[in-house]
């Protein structure tokens, strides 16, 4: 019993140690828009969209999209497939079989995914969902033709790639020189090397490697993303905005309530204090 719980938890903590390994990209703060209903419907739409395709978000139904402002009209209207009734779950479309078949991961749920990418010390799963959605770059070398700079390696393509234009990345990358890698025979400082990979927008890459003579500085990697179509990129990340709204609201719907409220428990505990402090007034008149 003992030994198993122990394996489990090895095993939890390789995968956090890998998590860790593999991302490492410092993340945008995500714009807060879960209380925004405009934001929210337009996130649902594009979910649905663009989205729903490959992941689902089970424990979601369709009418409760009428919490964000929705009317079950407009629900039926723009965000329903044909089959498919107002009561029903948001199930995607393809099979978790079919998605471990072509994108040899079955694309998860994503109901709970802003609660599950939380990292804690004030970095939210908004802020991860956030830039992983604005962080894509075309890369031919991968199966997805696409990676990642907040999840490298995601299996993903960029779903939303029309709605955000063509872009370059630039990846700048500072390392200790291969042959040097040690610090050299007889070398009092490492010798460094700046490995620059631009890969156009078509995803082709070129590199070019520069030897860095009389460089103190530690390893680095620098990126920086291209638009070349700087309108439609911006416009984009108010999209990407929007649909992370969304994912927080679907990982937690009775926020909004939530929220209501406590702007009226705050309202009251106002109102309290003032009764309380005139009864304390009164209670103590006649002692002073
Ligand atoms: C063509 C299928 C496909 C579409 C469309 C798609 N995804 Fe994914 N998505 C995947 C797959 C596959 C993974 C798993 C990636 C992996 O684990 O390598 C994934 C993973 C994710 C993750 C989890 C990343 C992580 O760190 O675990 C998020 C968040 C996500 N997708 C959001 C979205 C959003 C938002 C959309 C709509 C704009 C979308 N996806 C559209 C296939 C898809």
């Amino acid at each position: 019993m003992i030994k198993k719980l122990l394996g489990a938890l090895a095993l939890m903590m390789t995968c956090t140690v890998t998590m860790a390994a593999g991302g490492g990209y410092p993340l945008d703060k995500a714009p807060d828009r879960v209380n925004d209903l405009a934001s929210l419907q337009n996130g649902a739409k594009l979910f649905v969209n663009y989205c729903l395709n490959c992941h689902s978000a089970a424990s979601m139904r369709y009418n409760k999209l009428t919490e964000i402002g929705l009317t079950e009209q407009q629900i039926k209207e723009s965000l329903l497939f044909t089959g498919t009734k107002t009561g029903d779950l948001m199930v995607g479309s393809i099979s978790p079989a079919d998605g471990k078949k072509w994108f040899g991961v079955v694309p998860p749920d994503l109901s709970v995914i802003a609660r599950a990418k939380s990292q804690g010390g004030g970095i939210t799963g908004s802020d991860y969902i956030y830039t992983y959605l604005r962080t894509f770059y075309r890369d031919t070398s991968r199966p997805p033709g696409w990676d990642n700079l907040a999840f490298p390696n995601a299996a993903m393509p960029h779903a939303l790639w029309q709605r955000q234009g063509p872009r370059e990345m630039v990846a700048e990358v500072i390392h200790p020189a291969a042959s040097d890698a040690k610090g050299g025979p007889g070398a009092a400082h490492p010798a460094f090397e700046k490995v620059t990979t631009k890969y156009d927008a078509m995803g082709f890459a070129t590199s070019t490697t520069e030897a860095l003579k009389d460089y103190r500085g530690h390893g680095s990697s620098t990126y920086t993303f291209k638009a070349l179509d700087p309108a439609k990129s911006a416009a984009y990340d108010n999209d990407a905005a929007d649909l992370t709204a969304f994912l927080a609201w679907v990982s937690e719907p009775v926020q909004l309530k939530r929220k209501q409220i406590g702007v009226w428990v705050m309202l009251f505990l106002g109102l309290f204090l003032v009764v309380a402090l005139r009864l304390n007034h009164s209670f103590w008149k006649h002692v002073k």
